[in-house]
C-alpha cells in the first residue's frame, strides 16, 4: 500500500496549546543538520542559551534546552534537584500542580502539598505558612495552571523560599513570554518551559534556567557517565535518570562539551528562532501583545454573553477559561468549531473537563483577526446549537477593547 504525501489540515489552532507554529520557526526547522560538535552548531547552543537567558529575564549561565516535551524538563529538574527522601513542598490549584506532585513522587521525594481550589491562586502568607511548617528542600510551583488559567503571582517568591533555607522550582511552560517572569529579581531558582505555547514553535524542546544555588545542589550529584571521561564526581547520590540528569546536561552545554545525548538540529532551530521573535520584539512587547490580545478575547466572550471562569484578577493573559452554558454540549460544539471553521479550542480536565472551554491566544496566534475569526466563527456555532447570543456581540466587544487601547 502507498500512502500520500503528509498533508495536514490548515487549522487555527486556538486551544491551550499547541497552537500554529510563526513561519519563520516552521522555515527554521527544515535547515540543514550538522555534526553535533561541529563549531557552527556548538555556536548555535551558545548563541541559543544567551536568547534565552532574555526570555527568562536572568544572567543565570546555565539556561538551556532539554530534549522533550516540557514535562522532560520538569522531570529533569525535580529527579536532578530532590533526592530521595528529601522534602518537598508543592503547591497544587490545578492539574499541573498534580503532574509536579506526581513527579517529585516518582523521583523519591518525600512529598508535601499545599492545595487551593481550582481557579485560584496561592498568596504569599500562605506558601510562607507550609514553608514555616514544612521547612522543604524544594518548593515547587507551576505559574500559569492551563488547566485553570490561573497565573500564580511570585514577585517576592525566591527571596521567601530562601529565607526557610528553600530552592525554589517553577513551571512557566504555558506562562513565560505571554506573562511577566523576572526569574533573577523574583530569585527563582529553577524555571523551565516549553516551545509550543507563547513562544511560538511546536512542542519537543523545553528551555530550562538553573541559578547559581541549584547549579551547586545539581552538582554535588554529578556523577560522569562511564567511559567519557573521568570528570570530578559529587558526593551527592547519583541522579536517578541517565537522559534528564542536569549536571550532564550541563557538562554537554558548557564549555566541557562532554558527550550525553545527540542534541536535535531541527528543535535546536526551532527554540532558537523562536527566542529571535522575542528578542525581535523584546520580551516586555511580547508579553504586552498576549495581555492586548487576551484581553480582547476575554471582552470578546463576555461579549457574546458567556461566563468566564476562575478569579480573574489571577487569569493568564493567554488562556481564558469560559463556562460553557447549560444549554449546549461543550465537546460537540468543538467539533463543529473544528469542522466548520477549522478553529480549534480546548475543555479542561478533571472537575472542570466538560464545564470550561479553554481558548488560547498565544504565540503567532496572538493576532487581531485571529481573535476576531474566532469569536466569529464561535458565534455561528452557539447559534446553530441553539444558545441565544447577541449579534456580532463578540466581534464587537473585542473591536472596541481594541479601540480603546489605541486610543
Ligand atoms: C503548565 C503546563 N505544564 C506542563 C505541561 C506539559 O507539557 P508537555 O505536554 O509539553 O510535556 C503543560 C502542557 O500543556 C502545561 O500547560
Amino acid at each position: 500500500m502507498t500512502l500520500d504525501q503528509l498533508n495536514p489540515p490548515t487549522r487555527l489552532l486556538m486551544g491551550p496549546g499547541p497552537i500554529n507554529a510563526d513561519p519563520r520557526v516552521a522555515r527554521a526547522t527544515a535547515s540543514a543538520l550538522t555534526g553535533q560538535f561541529d563549531p557552527w552548531m556548538t555556536a548555535t547552543m551558545n548563541e541559543t542559551m544567551g536568547l534565552y537567558r532574555s526570555v527568562f529575564s536572568t544572567a543565570n549561565e546555565q539556561t538551556l534546552l532539554v530534549d522533550g516535551t516540557s514535562r522532560a524538563a520538569i522531570e529533569a529538574a525535580l529527579v536532578s534537584l530532590l533526592s530521595p527522601g528529601q522534602k518537598v513542598l508543592v503547591a497544587v490549584m490545578g492539574r499541573f500542580g498534580l503532574l509536579l506532585e506526581e513527579i517529585a513522587e516518582r523521583a523519591g521525594a518525600q512529598v508535601i502539598t499545599i492545595e487551593r481550589p481550582w481557579g485560584t491562586v496561592f498568596t504569599l502568607d500562605e506558601i510562607e505558612e507550609g514553608l514555616r511548617t514544612h521547612r522543604p528542600a524544594l518548593f515547587a510551583t507551576v505559574q500559569g495552571d492551563t488547566a485553570t488559567t490561573m497565573n500564580q503571582p511570585l514577585e517576592g517568591l525566591g527571596q521567601l523560599c530562601h529565607r526557610y533555607g528553600a530552592l525554589c522550582y517553577v513551571d512557566a511552560t504555558a506562562s513565560v513570554a505571554g506573562n511577566a517572569l523576572l526569574v533573577d529579581e523574583w530569585e527563582l531558582d529553577v524555571v523551565s518551559a516549553g516551545l509550543q505555547k507563547c513562544l511560538a514553535g511546536p512542542s519537543g524542546s523545553a528551555p530550562i534556567t538553573i541559578s547559581e544555588r541549584a547549579r551547586e545542589v545539581i552538582y554535588s550529584r554529578r556523577h560522569v557517565e562511564a567511559g567519557i571521561s573521568e570528570g570530578a564526581d559529587g558526593p551527592g547520590e547519583r541522579i536517578r535518570s541517565n537522559y534528564l540528569d542536569l549536571a550532564m546536561l550541563m557538562d554537554y552545554w558548557g564549555p566541557e562539551r562532554l558527550n550525553h545525548h545527540t542534541e536535535s538540529g531541527p528543535m535546536l532551530y526551532a527554540a532558537r528562532e523562536c527566542a529571535r521573535i522575542i528578542a525581535d520584539e523584546g520580551i516586555a512587547g511580547t508579553v504586552a501583545r498576549h495581555r492586548l490580545h487576551g484581553a480582547a478575547m476575554a471582552a470578546g466572550l463576555e461579549g457574546l454573553g458567556l461566563e468566564l471562569f476562575g478569579d480573574q484578577t489571577h487569569r493568564m493573559n493567554n488562556v481564558i477559561g469560559v463556562k460553557i452554558p447549560d444549554d449546549v454540549d461543550g465537546d460537540r460544539l468543538r467539533a463543529a468549531l473544528l469542522e466548520d471553521f477549522a478553529v480549534e479550542i480546548g475543555t479542561s480536565f478533571g472537575p472542570l473537563a466538560g464545564v470550561v472551554w479553554r481558548v488560547g491566544v498565544m504565540g503567532y496566534n496572538a493576532r487581531r483577526d485571529a481573535v476576531l475569526a474566532t469569536l466569529a466563527a464561535l458565534e455561528a456555532e452557539l447559534r446553530r446549537f441553539g444558545h441565544p447570543t447577541p449579534a456580532s456581540g463578540g466581534v464587537e466587544a473585542a473591536m472596541n477593547h481594541y479601540q480603546e487601547q489605541e486610543s
